[in-house]
């Protein structure tokens, strides 16, 4: 694959605190660039990151005619750096853009451009265990068009970010609360899309949680208010006994990579797995009768995060407030092992990329 590239003559690294990360506040020195227009995609672009100018007229401001992906770069040592399941992202990425009627990127130009991005800033990959460089690919319509129709222009970025643990309590447990007037997905809405709007929609209700005291919403479904869907930036899981239980996918819930990640490692060492509908009143009566034993959410920026209370409509289930459950602590291990080269990938999931 033909990819131009340009390199910055001043790097910024020098101004990272690499020991103190904040989620998302700084990016690497170069990007992806890439155009769709006239029909079809250009050849990508790498680029110093820099300001991208365009008219108040910009579709996607006025429409939300935009996806982005969430992956992570993972420091093996000074040779390699791995990336994770990025077939999967393309295929995420693609069905995200079907949904919103945006152009799909061929997987090639993809797979490489982040692999060539990730060469050219790997000195940006955090060294630190737990720590990584966060990829933000995302698709925008570009156009200087303010019908209210797809546009016929598109750009393609993708920027880096070094990061640490997503949430500020680390890896210790979030405490989530249901929502007695928001809700985030309807059946045939956007809600299996990574499209912008779903975040953009969750923030007041995610404010109006931190305020009272929690860290996330947990979402019910949108027409019984009944059925637990996901957290508001992670998919979730409950240990029952002996049984990992997790909704299923079928339209509104985001179809994590991790999740799935999550799902195939359980199976292979005998957990009963069952991807099904999980009522709150069911949480709360495994919780009454001792059977409740973890909950936690997955997803990129969270990878594995112990749910350490769920507030419902007055009551709480509690659980270990202070300590990560064994199982989601063997599965944090397991993943991040997979993912850091320390753990053989027995699932073809890594793509090292070779930076010296
Ligand atoms: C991710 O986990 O990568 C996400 O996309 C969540 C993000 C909204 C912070």
């Amino acid at each position: 694959m033909n990819i131009q590239i340009t390199k910055t003559d001043k790097s910024r690294i020098s101004e990272v605190d690499f020991d103190n990360l904040e989620f998302g506040k700084m990016f690497s020195d170069h990007m992806i660039d890439m155009e769709f227009k006239d029909g079809k995609w250009g050849a990508p672009e790498i680029k110093p990151y820099e300001k991208i100018s365009f008219h108040p007229s910009m579709h996607a401001l006025h429409y939300g005619q935009s996806v982005f992906e969430g992956m992570k770069a993972y420091y093996v040592d000074d040779e390699t750096v791995n990336l994770f399941r990025l077939d999967d992202h393309h295929e995420r990425i693609s069905n995200s853009s079907r949904r919103m009627c945006i152009p799909e990127m061929d997987k090639e130009a993809f797979i490489s451009s982040i692999k060539e991005l990730i060469k050219l800033d790997h000195k940006w990959v955090p060294k630190t265990a737990g720590h990584s460089l966060y990829l933000r690919p995302f698709v925008f319509a570009s156009q200087e068009y303010i019908a209210a129709r797809a546009a016929s222009e598109y750009r393609f970025i993708a920027i880096t970010s070094p990061v640490a643990a997503y949430y500020k309590e680390g890896f210790n447990p979030v405490s989530l609360t249901t929502s007695e007037n928001f809700v985030r997905a309807v059946k045939g809405g956007t809600g299996e899309a990574k499209a912008a709007g779903n975040y953009g929609g969750s923030f007041l209700p995610a404010q109006q949680a931190q305020e009272a005291g929690y860290t996330q919403i947990i979402w019910l479904d949108a027409k019984e208010h009944k059925y637990v869907e996901e957290v508001g930036t992670m998919n979730i899981f409950f240990l029952i006994g002996d049984t990992l239980v997790t909704p299923k996918l079928g339209g509104t819930v985001l179809p994590g990579i991790t999740r799935r990640s999550v799902i195939a490692l359980a199976k292979e060492w005998g957990v009963n797995v069952e991807e099904r509908r999980i009522s709150i009143d069911e949480v709360f009566e495994a919780d009454a009768s001792g059977d409740l034993k973890e909950v936690f959410g997955s997803g990129t920026a969270a990878v594995i995060s112990p749910v350490g209370l769920i507030h419902h409509e007055g009551k709480n289930v509690t659980l270990d407030q202070e300590n990560i459950g064994p199982f989601a602590k063997k599965m944090y291990d397991e993943i991040t092992g997979i993912q850091y080269g320390k753990i053989e990938d027995r699932h073809g999931w890594t793509y090292p990329v070779k930076v010296k």
